[in-house]
């Protein structure tokens, strides 16, 4: 597992940013060009822009959860006019988009997913272990709670499991005990002071590693907070049933866990489902609802991770939707 990030080749002020897989998304894809598309994790536009860029009488729905986000993209986007819509909301809420949009079904969709250069980089926001502000955390600043609170107040046990289970930190149950020995009374954490405290809570022998020894534990916590895993979830959920048959769902992921989850439900609806086997053979009960277009991910060429660091761990998924699972 490692930490997402994503970028375009150009300058957004004064903040580079690089698309991840562009062109292997697009290829996937495959825009219509009087089609209706989803771009789930608009960022700083750069997949919303190779889609507009596409589409003639079609248009591109793009949702971001960060506000910011969106105000960088918009700019950048401004010349495609009425092709774009960009939407503030987390793509869990797909569900209630197609309806704000009175929308049936699009014609494909694409999630890029985890956090943008613009949230790691920027120490403002809170993300980074080198940031001297309360740790933050959220994507989405105006709803949820900041990871600081979130480590004044929860349980260890949950500290634990969640460094265990979404940053696979083997040593989560010290570092869980150290954050709680050390909380009473002190200042929010910052990311500096957490990861110090984390670093102090490992045996010796495990401080020096490739990667910075809190890495895990960020990347932990970060998925925790934006509840990340859940959000993958109901976004797949949603487009398979709102995909017209033909389209295609793409994702771009950047941990092992996200990535198993569009594995197994891909994988899942390319097969169909039967009731309970005792008894005689039954039709099933739910047929086949994609066909898997990429039985490997497809991950970036040397090249782009030469020339953009964070696209290493990339994986690209898509699915073809052939029927409805309503
Ligand atoms: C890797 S960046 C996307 C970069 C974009 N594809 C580009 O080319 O510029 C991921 C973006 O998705 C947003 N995001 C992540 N999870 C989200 C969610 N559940 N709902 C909405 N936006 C989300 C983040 O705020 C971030 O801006």
């Amino acid at each position: 597992m490692s930490e997402g990030g994503s970028g375009h080749d150009s300058a957004v002020g004064s903040v580079p940013h690089r698309s991840v897989l562009l062109e292997e998304s697009m290829h996937w894809l495959d825009v219509r060009p009087e089609g209706v598309y989803l771009d789930a994790t608009c960022g700083a536009g750069g997949h919303t822009e190779a889609i507009a860029k596409r589409l003639t009488t079609g248009r591109v729905i793009a949702l971001d959860r960060d506000e910011q986000a969106l105000r960088i993209a918009g700019e950048r986007l401004a010349p495609y006019g009425d092709k774009v819509r960009l939407v503030h909301a987390p793509f869990s809420d797909a569900e209630r988009i197609f309806e704000d949009f009175k929308l049936d079904r699009v014609d494909g969709a694409l999630a890029d997913l985890g956090v943008s250069s613009m949230q790691l980089d920027n120490p403002e926001r809170g993300f980074s272990f080198a940031g001297n502000e309360p740790l933050d955390m959220r994507m989405d600043p105006t709803r949820g709670e900041a990871a600081w609170r979130v480590l004044q107040t929860w349980p260890e046990a949950e500290i634990a499991r969640v460094l265990f289970e979404y940053g696979e930190e083997r040593f989560s149950r010290r570092i869980a005990k150290r954050i709680v020995e050390q909380r009473r009374g002190a200042e929010p954490f910052t990311g500096q002071s957490l990861r110090q405290l984390i670093v102090e809570a490992l045996p010796a022998k495990a401080r020096h590693q490739k990667i910075d020894p809190a890495t895990r534990s960020f990347q932990g916590l970060r998925i925790a907070i934006n509840r990340e895993l859940e959000e993958l979830e109901t976004f797949l959920d949603t487009l398979v049933t709102r995909c017209r048959p033909g389209g295609r769902i793409v994702v771009i992921s950047f941990h092992s866990l996200e990535d198993r989850i569009v594995k197994r439900r891909f994988r899942d609806w390319s097969k169909p489902e039967y009731g309970p086997s005792e008894g005689p053979p039954a039709p099933a009960t739910r047929p086949v609802l994609v066909r898997v277009l990429t039985r490997k991910p497809v991950t970036p060429s040397d090249g782009e991770i030469e020339a953009n660091p964070r696209a290493r761990s990339a994986k690209l998924r898509a699915a073809e939707v052939l029927g409805s699972a309503e």
